[in-house]
């Protein structure tokens, strides 16, 4: 696997004064004694910055058995139910069949993370936190496939030295591990429609960040590449009446995203292909090609292979546009960058990557006018747009 190379959003930092490394090892000295603890809770103008550092801290340790609730919640279906209408410890623990005496103990954890909230002295509603997994099967449906990412994550140091000897999460993405094995068309159906299945739940936040970011006016034909089951190709064809529009996926989800269409009666407005878009090329015509998704679950090499092959298919002048969760360069406010560098490590393939990085690997394809286009939420995804400025030699 091969390490990131963030040589161009670490610049700030290499110019970084000699002083300021004196002062930052005092400073973690002090950080870190007994004595600056004992001051800093004893002195009411720094008391909350302590107790809010201590809570962080806490949270931090305790995050993973905050991840376990949530998992219990969903699984019980528990959101689900008190979303319909608030319910006591007896009506709960009868639904879930689980004895009163242990469910009490997920609620109440429950309701300290906010997901379940006191409606009376004995009946839990619907929290703050808890009512967006309620809403979203989408987002439940993430959180239940994470029961693989937990497993692998049990032991995160032989993670880390490539010694976990059965990845649940590579398990999952069958096209992460086998994208250069002859079989790549020959995987499991039930593997390829599981991830399907929750590539299309998970995909509305990903749809509403991009619909509301970019103008599509300017263009005639849009090509989804790697669309899965085609939610995007649909909301987009009624998000902007005058598209045509293509798909290109795996045969086995080319041929689910057919199906889908079909059934929404869009078939006049949406072409599907099947095909593998490292070895074959990519349906011409198209003058906007969208990559949703998709980069991040791939390595270096076959990431400048796509790039390449869509540069090809696009008229001159025509754009690509790139949408996907992205690493914050050092400095900048970090995002679900934890989250996606381990979810990927545990995947064994792909890495995610700083918009400088795909902005560069995109140039390295030919792209030019390369710009990030924001959007609202930031944290699952983030845009960016380059465009063919000529064919290359
Ligand atoms: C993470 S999913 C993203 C799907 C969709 N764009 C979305 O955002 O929900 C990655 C998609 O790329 C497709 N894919 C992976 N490797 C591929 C390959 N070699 N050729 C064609 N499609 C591939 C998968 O089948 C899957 O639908």
């Amino acid at each position: 696997m091969k390490t990131l190379d963030l040589s161009n959003d670490l610049g700030a930092l290499t110019q970084r004064p000699a002083w300021r490394d004196a002062i930052d090892r005092w400073w973690d000295a002090w950080l870190t004694s007994s004595a600056m603890y004992r001051w800093s809770v004893a002195n009411p103008f720094t008391r909350w910055v302590t107790q809010r550092r201590a809570r962080q801290v806490f949270d931090l340790m305790a995050g993973f058995v905050y991840s376990q609730v949530l998992l219990a919640c969903v699984r019980l279906q528990i959101l689900e139910r008190v979303a319909q209408s608030p319910r006591s410890l007896q009506e709960l623990a009868l639904m879930c069949q689980v004895s009163p005496h242990a469910l009490q103990r997920l609620l109440q954890s429950a309701v300290a993370l906010r997901l379940l909230e006191w409606r009376g002295p004995d009946r839990y509603g619907l929290g703050a936190l808890g009512a967006p997994v309620a809403g979203h099967p989408g987002l439940r449906a993430m959180i239940e496939h994470h029961a693989a990412l937990y497993h692998d994550m049990h032991d995160p140091v032989a993670l880390l030295r490539d010694q976990m000897p059965q990845s649940e999460m590579a398990a999952y993405w069958p096209y992460a591990q086998d994208a250069h094995q002859d079989g790549v068309r020959s995987w499991q159906d039930d593997k390829v429609a599981r991830y399907s299945e929750l590539m299309a739940a998970s995909q509305p936040f990903v749809i509403d960040e991009v619909l509301a970011a970019y103008n599509f006016d300017a263009h005639q034909q849009v090509l989804d590449v790697g669309g899965g089951k085609g939610g995007f190709v649909r909301r987009l064809a009624q998000h902007a009446s005058h598209l045509r529009l293509h798909l290109f996926d795996l045969p086995q989800v080319a041929a689910m995203a057919q199906q889908q269409i079909d059934q929404n009666g869009m078939g006049q407005r949406i072409q599907t292909h099947g095909g593998d878009f490292l070895r074959d090329p990519l349906p011409g015509g198209a003058d906007l090609v969208t990559l949703i998704r998709i980069a991040h679950d791939h390595p270096d090499g076959d990431v400048r292979t796509l790039l390449k092959a869509i540069h090809q298919a696009l008229p001159v002048g025509g754009t690509l546009l790139l949408a996907e969760p992205m690493a914050q360069a050092p400095g900048q406010q970090p995002l679900g960058d934890a989250y996606f560098h381990f979810y990927l490590l545990a995947m064994g393939s792909g890495r995610l990557r700083t918009p400088n990085e795909l902005s560069q690997m995109m140039a390295e394809a030919g792209f030019t006018h390369i710009e990030e286009v924001p959007n609202a939420v930031p944290l699952q995804t983030q845009i960016l747009v380059g465009r063919k400025a000529q064919c290359l030699p």
